[in-house]
């Protein structure tokens, strides 16, 4: 069955200690968007915000790095103790396979993010290394996009190139998923669904992650 992944991009900020409870309370993990304004066209958050929100939250934390030089942040990420980091393929390049070793090295699960505009097949080398991909259903850097259908084959296509390989990694979802799209995304076989303003732009967020796990 599906994980829903509440991202709190979307969540109150002036009282984000009441979403974080509702995620503890009805969600499955809690995603951390993090933007540098570089890597992508947006500034979220940062240490201030994660060393506060690592005091309360008691469902695994999954941090979405969507910045330059992710490696100089995963350290600090762990001591805040992060479960699940994960990071674009298009910032590491050629440096994704020790980047993924670093954050094992720290404790926790590497997951390898990529754009929509990225083959993903840029992903199989790092299969058999890699915990989970992330395969970006929008552009990365804004909350609140429209979900490219497109997604779903190649989340098939990555489900058979790790069946090929006998792998079992994740695959996870993140970006205009709504009450709508949220079955057949199911259906394709993601792992895990974030969702950002289907939960917390929703009249009663806790219905809304119900509805997205389709229980
Ligand atoms: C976009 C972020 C998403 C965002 C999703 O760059 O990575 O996690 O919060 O927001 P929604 O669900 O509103 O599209
Ligand atoms: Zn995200």
């Amino acid at each position: 069955m599906a994980q829903i992944v509440p991202s709190i991009l979307a969540a109150d900020f002036l009282h984000l200690e009441k979403d974080v409870q509702l995620i503890n309370r009805c969600g499955d993990i809690i995603h951390l968007d993090v933007m540098d304004g570089s890597l992508v066209p947006n500034i979220s958050f940062g240490f201030s915000v994660i060393d506060q929100l690592a005091k309360i939250a008691t469902v695994p934390m999954d941090a979405h790095l969507m910045v330059v030089h992710p490696e100089r942040w995963v350290e600090k990420l762990a001591a805040d103790g992060v479960r699940m980091c994960s990071f674009h393929w298009e910032a590491t390049g050629s440096n994704t396979a020790r980047l993924i070793s670093r954050i094992h090295e720290l404790g926790m699960q590497a997951g390898v993010a990529i754009n929509p505009d990225i083959p993903v097949s840029r992903l199989y080398p790092y299969i058999g290394k890699a915990d989970y991909f992330l395969v970006m259903s929008v552009f990365a850097g804004f909350g609140g996009q429209k979900f490219i259908y497109e997604t779903l084959d190649r989340v098939m296509t990555l489900r058979a190139a790790l069946e090929r390989r006998g792998e079992k990694a994740l695959i996870e979802i993140d970006g205009g998923v709504n009450l709508g799209n949220a079955q057949t995304i199911r259906e394709a076989g993601v792992d895990l669904i974030v969702a950002g303003s289907a939960v917390f732009g929703a009249e009663d967020p806790a219905a809304a992650i119900k509805a997205l796990r389709g229980a």
